[in-house]
């Protein structure tokens, strides 16, 4: 059942409640002035979509959720011309990903090098993959960092150009690469595949996407993969996939074309399938929702040769309104801007790809129906007129003022929603960076904290901001890994701050600050990076100066890293940023 949707009155004050129960009788329509507001003219959207292997999240489908052992060449087969006749593969699903137990588990060729089961893919890989090519789609396949892959079969450890070699000659174009039955370093043995993969795929005019499934986010494989685990392996339960969402949050900043946070495969439809239903319609749907929200990888998990008897199934996979969200070309992972004291209840939000455009999803996790709620301002739009689309029903809403609340969603239910408003005023004169609008934060630990240092995961809970010493009355408290991005639009000349890790961390924690900047041409740039900042340096010596050009640059990202050793403690504090505009 759709939730009732209602529009509430204006509230002038952003609020971190939801604001609900103030039900307008009047037509959507009658709300606000109806222009929308006025339009960035001088922005360029719509930006390209990136060049690379992963410029969008990858999107396809992997045989371990349903299949698990049982799989062979018929139903690698049969699953390519599923998606073909579904049109799944219209919609955007393009590699058919083979998992473990594909492999030879009594070992090796004499030559060492890896073989298929000759009982499960009689033709062999080539042969699948030649199969996949022709229905217009790509293979991957699965390897492991150790010795033996997690089903106890060959892993490549040693043995990673060959396996490289051999995938790329039979025409594979995908790896994801485990982690079990390991003892060398992690991060050496995905770099040393990384490198073997690129290799053979330039020798073969074949490149690999590399999915890294390490289990957890490793800060270097940002630079090793195009998509990497954030999290444990996800079962067909509601509360695997929200704690899946959940842990992938942390590394937003992270997320962008070509290197994507995977909190793992959809289970949409794999219980389904049998019948048993341990995830319910609602669950399949925010599953799905959040993973676009998020941008995260679209891997179906379920059996798409049964899908023809499932509709709903189908409706909510191929839905192209809710890809849209996932596959944006900004690549921006959407955040968490708002959730109530018992985090039930939240408001998920990332910027589109057109000018005033932000995806939002408000979801229940609650155990009863309740009502969500966003502001304008929580969502990096100014207050004012906008218009809001239903995204799951492909139906536009009407117009709104300021405020929006679905009612009754219900229990782990999700509104998947497209908001239409106007981006906040450029910045004028010498400003505050605190004081204005940001059109996207991305934290490590709750949200980014204006005027305070980042305490602990609940909004506003920090302490005012110190750094080396010296107090800072204005400025902004971030946890690494964080992303805070301002719209400038060519409108300012500098970028100044104090950086350095907040002194309420008694010593502890390391980050990196960056500044970025995008240009006219939509090409961003490092500006500045700290290099290590340490809390142990004692006064001053962790507190540097920013000084930044910013003449003719559209955006600006105030960066925060984890430092390469994991985010503990790493509040990192701007003191005073301000920016200088002549606009
Ligand atoms: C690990 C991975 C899973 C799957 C299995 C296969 O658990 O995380 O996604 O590949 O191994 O054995």
């Amino acid at each position: 059942m759709r939730p009732r949707r209602s529009i509430v009155r204006p509230s002038r004050r952003p609020s971190f409640r939801p604001i609900a129960g103030l039900l307008l009788l009047a037509p959507l329509a009658a709300c606000g002035d109806g222009s929308g507001g006025s339009r960035d003219v001088d922005d360029d959207f719509p930006q390209a979509v990136a060049a690379g292997l992963a410029p969008t999240p990858p999107m396809g489908w992997n045989s371990w959720n349903e299949f698990q052992g049982n799989i062979s060449e018929t139903l690698i087969e049969n699953v390519a011309d599923a998606l073909v006749a579904t049109h799944l593969k219209d919609a955007g699903y393009t590699y058919v990903n083979i998992d473990d137990t594909w492999s030879n588990k009594a070992g090796r060729a004499a030559d060492g090098s890896l073989q298929a089961d000759s009982g499960k893919f009689p033709d062999g890989i080539a042969a699948v993959a030649a199969h996949v090519h022709a229905a217009g789609l790509k293979l991957g396949i699965y390897g492991d960092r150790g010795t033996a892959t997690c089903g106890g079969y060959p892993g490549s450890q040693g043995h990673e150009m060959q396996d490289a070699t051999t995938f790329a000659g039979w025409g594979v174009d995908y790896l994801k690469y485990d982690n079990c039955n390991a003892t060398l370093n992690v991060e050496t043995q995905y770099q040393t595949m990384q490198a073997a993969l690129a290799a053979a795929g330039t020798a073969a005019g074949n490149p690999l996407v590399f999915s890294l499934c390490a289990w957890q986010f490793y800060e270097w494989g940002v630079a090793t993969g195009n998509l990497w685990r954030t999290t444990g392996d996800i079962s067909d339960n509601w509360p695997s996939i929200y704690a899946n969402i959940l842990n992938n949050r942390a590394y937003a900043a992270y997320a962008g074309p070509n290197g994507w946070n995977d909190p793992d495969m959809l289970e949409v439809g794999v219980t389904d399938d049998t019948f048993s239903e341990s995830t319910n319609h609602t669950e399949y749907q925010s599953h799905f929702s959040l993973w676009a929200i998020s941008a995260a990888p679209l891997i179906l998990g379920d059996n798409p040769t049964m899908l023809a008897n499932n509709p709903e199934i189908v409706a909510i996979l191929g839905n192209k309104e809710v890809i849209a969200l996932d596959q944006d070309a900004l690549g921006l992972q959407g955040t968490q801007v708002w959730a109530s004291a018992d985090g039930n209840l939240s408001v998920w939000a990332k910027p589109l790809n057109a000018v005033g455009t932000r995806g939002v999803v408000l979801l229940n996790a609650g155990a009863a129906a309740a009502d969500v709620g966003f502001t304008l301002p929580m969502i990096g739009l100014a207050g004012g007129s906008a218009t809001v689309r239903d995204l799951v029903a492909q139906q536009d809403l009407g117009k709104f003022t300021d405020a929006y609340t679905v009612s009754a969603i219900p229990s782990h239910g999700t509104a998947t929603l497209k908001v239409v408003g106007t981006e906040p005023a450029r910045p004028s004169g010498t400003v505050d960076v605190s004081d204005l609008t940001w059109t996207y934060a991305a934290n490590g630990l709750g949200p980014v904290e204006k005027d305070m240092s980042n305490g602990f995961s609940a909004a506003g809970d920090g302490t005012p901001i110190s750094i080396g010493g010296t107090a800072y009355p204005k400025g902004l408290g971030m946890a690494g890994p964080a992303a805070v991005i301002y719209r400038l639009n060519q409108a300012c000349t500098s970028f100044s701050s104090v950086v350095g890790i907040d002194d309420s961390t008694n010593g502890q924690g390391t980050v990196v600050f960056q500044v970025w900047a995008q240009d006219g041409k939509d090409a961003w740039s490092k500006l500045y990076d700290s290099g290590v900042v340490s809390g142990n340096q004692g006064p001053n010596p962790g507190a540097q100066t920013v000084q930044v050009d910013l003449t003719g640059m559209r955006r600006l990202k105030l960066m925060v890293t984890n430092g390469g050793d994991g985010a503990s403690w790493d509040r990192a504090s701007w003191g005073s940023p301000q920016l200088v505009c002549n606009k």
